[in-house]
C-alpha cells in the first residue's frame, strides 16, 4: 500500500512499488488528463507535480509517491481558472492538445519558482516538453502573458 495525496485528496494505492505513477493515476485513480506519450522520459506529456516540482510520471515509481503531495492538471484549478490555463485559452495555444497538459504543468512549475522568466529561462524550463504541432512560440507568449499579469 502506498499512501499519498493527489489534488488535495488522500489516497491509498495497492500496486507494485515500481509501477510508474502514470499508470496508477490514469488506470486506478482515473485521472486521465496526464498523458502517455513516449514512456521513456523524452516528451513531457506525462508531466505532473510532486511537492510542487515537475516530474515525468512515466518514469516515476509509485514508491516515490509515498507521503508526497501530487498535483495533476485536474488539480491545478477546479475550473480552469489557474492563470496559466487562462493564458493558454486567451492565446489559443493548443492545436491537437495532446502535449498541452504536460506543457501547462511545466509552465506552472516554472512560474511558481520564477514569476518573470526570460526567454532563455522559459526555453530551458520547457525543453523537456515536446510539441509535434509546434506550438512553442505561443507557449512562450502565454508564459510571458502570465508573468505580466
Ligand atoms: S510519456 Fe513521460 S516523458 Fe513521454
Ligand atoms: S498541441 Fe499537438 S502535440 Fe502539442
Amino acid at each position: 500500500m502506498t499512501a499519498f495525496t493527489i489534488n488535495g485528496r488522500a489516497v491509498d494505492v495497492t500496486a507494485e512499488p515500481g509501477t510508474p505513477l502514470l499508470w496508477v493515476i490514469r488506470e486506478q485513480l482515473k485521472l486521465t488528463g496526464t498523458k502517455f506519450g513516449c514512456g521513456i522520459a523524452q516528451c513531457g506529456a506525462c508531466m505532473l507535480h510532486v511537492d510542487g516540482e515537475p516530474v515525468r510520471a512515466c518514469v516515476f515509481p509509485l514508491s516515490g509517491a509515498e507521503g508526497r503531495s501530487i498535483t495533476t492538471i485536474e488539480g491545478l484549478s477546479e475550473d480552469g481558472s489557474h492563470p496559466v490555463q487562462q493564458a493558454w485559452v486567451e492565446l489559443d495555444v493548443p492545436q491537437c492538445g495532446y502535449c498541452q497538459s504536460g506543457q501547462i504543468m511545466s509552465a506552472a512549475a516554472l512560474l511558481a519558482r520564477n514569476p518573470r522568466p526570460t526567454n532563455a529561462q522559459i526555453d530551458d524550463a520547457m525543453s523537456g516538453n515536446l510539441c509535434r504541432c509546434g506550438t512553442y512560440v505561443r507557449i512562450r507568449a502565454a508564459i510571458h502573458r502570465v508573468a505580466e499579469s
